[in-house]
């Protein structure tokens, strides 16, 4: 079957509307991804860990080739026609990637590895010369270990304690405990928009409006959430938000840590180096500003104008849209994983994002991977950098299947059927 083919888009799924079909045409958008048309041993990709990473349209991928071929220099140093060039491309990409989440200033975008760095960069910038003995870090269950582990470190140093508001058995967060939680101790909350296991979305605006009330402020993951609906930095009130550009069809090594001025202003610098200086002397040494203090040395030049690129792509296709078409279709995947013997799927069945995992009675996640990636589906098998929720689970790992709005329903028709022979193999039917 050739899944780039327009079959029958819209059959089968629950609570569908005319309106609805034609708010985005995954057949047509596929054709930008030069990779989705490749096939393994005569069938055609199923990619289904957009979680992990996303695919890359022809623009990212012409805006890297182009840098590369045609005006590839440094930023910030040089006089030369060349170096103007990229240095107007990359500031052009902090103001696409501001307009992006809504921040009303570019020079609160800061450019980082990923949204790991991001999340460091506060912990260490923020919390080492904010926290002490005392405070507490309010954290979630579901938080990815990017989120975790660099509060544990900061929390080490300081004497501050980590204290992490439950889930509940649906999978979402336990507001009732998140409130008791809160208390005049609480500095900071760090929560995750969208688990990238349990598909939940988080209330984030709520959150953030019951961690200013108890003086606390509220650091978002964003990496789940920026690349599939809207995010508007001001309308959810955060104080950092941090998201990853490989995860928004934008190339890898490159994202952004948004914050609030007066935040960012008052961090000391998390690296040193060129660029971030003001003035440098024996003595000691100034800071540049925001931005800059926080981007020390040579930054990821192409990936930063790819990740603009990216970012302007997404708002041409329209992340409502994009929020709306993935969950229709994860409404219809949910529909037809449940047809399967022996699933238990995790996370909440409505109002989620576009990924599931789920375990199979009896078959060890590894082994469902790889009994899919022989149909050239591509899944994910582990603990998804979540090992205290899994713990909650109690479940070592999951499968997670991942979606993008260039995912299809022949595609997930493809993994139910990849997953039902997988049941039969192990089995013994
Ligand atoms: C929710 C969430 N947060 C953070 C990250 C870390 O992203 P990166 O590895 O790009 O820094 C991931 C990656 O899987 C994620 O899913």
């Amino acid at each position: 079957m050739d899944l780039s083919e327009k079959t029958d888009p819209v059959a089968g799924a629950a609570g569908e509307t005319p309106a609805s079909r034609s708010i985005l045409d995954p057949y047509a958008l596929r054709k930008d991804f030069p990779i989705l048309s490749r096939t393994s041993n005569g069938k055609p990709l199923v990619y289904l860990d957009n979680a992990a990473t996303s695919q890359k349209p022809e623009v990212v991928l012409s805006a890297l080739d182009s840098y590369y071929r045609t005006y590839n220099s440094n930023v910030h140093r040089a006089l030369h026609i060349l170096s103007q060039e990229a240095t107007g491309a990359y500031e052009a990409a902090r103001t696409i990637l501001s307009r992006f989440i809504g921040a009303p200033d570019p020079a609160t975008c800061i450019f980082t590895k990923n949204a790991t760095e991001g999340l460091n960069l506060v912990a260490n910038a923020w919390g080492r010369a904010n926290l002490a003995a005392g405070d507490e870090i309010l954290i979630t269950e579901m938080e990815h270990h990017s989120n975790i582990v660099p509060w544990q470190m900061v929390a080490e140093v300081t004497g501050a304690k980590v204290r992490y508001v439950p889930i509940t058995d649906e999978g979402r967060l336990d507001m009732e405990a998140l409130d008791k939680l809160l208390t005049p101790r609480t500095r900071v909350v760090g929560v995750i928009h969208v688990s990238n296991v349990l598909g939940t979305i988080n209330p984030v605006a709520e959150i953030a409006r019951k961690a200013h009330e108890a003086g606390a402020i509220v650091v978002l993951d964003g990496a789940q959430s920026v690349p599939h609906l809207p995010v508007n930095v001001v309308e959810l009130d955060v104080d950092f938000l941090a998201f990853s550009s490989h995860k928004m069809y934008g190339p890898t090594g490159v994202g952004v840590l948004w914050g609030r001025r007066e935040l960012l202003e008052e961090m000391q610098p998390f690296l040193g180096g060129g660029e971030m200086i003001e003035f440098v002397a024996k003595e000691g040494t100034t800071y540049n500003k925001i931005p800059y203090k926080f981007e020390a040395g040579t930054p990821s030049i192409a990936e930063v104008i790819g990740m603009g690129a990216a970012a302007q792509y997404l708002q041409g296709v329209g992340l409502s849209s994009i929020h709306e078409y993935e969950s229709s279709l994860i409404r219809y995947a949910l529909e037809r994983l449940e047809s399967l013997e022996g699933i238990q799927i995790f996370g909440p069945r409505d109002e989620r994002a576009a990924l599931v995992s789920f375990s199979l009675d009896g078959i060890h996640p590894h082994d469902v991977s790889t009994m899919l990636d022989q149909d050239f589906v591509a899944v994910r098998a582990g603990h998804h950098c979540t090992q205290i929720l899994h713990a909650v689970l109690k479940r070592p790992a999951t499968t997670r299947a991942s979606f993008a709005f260039y995912n299809t329903r022949e595609e997930v028709d493809v993994l139910v059927e990849s997953l039902r022979k997988a049941v039969e193999f192990f089995s013994g039917r």
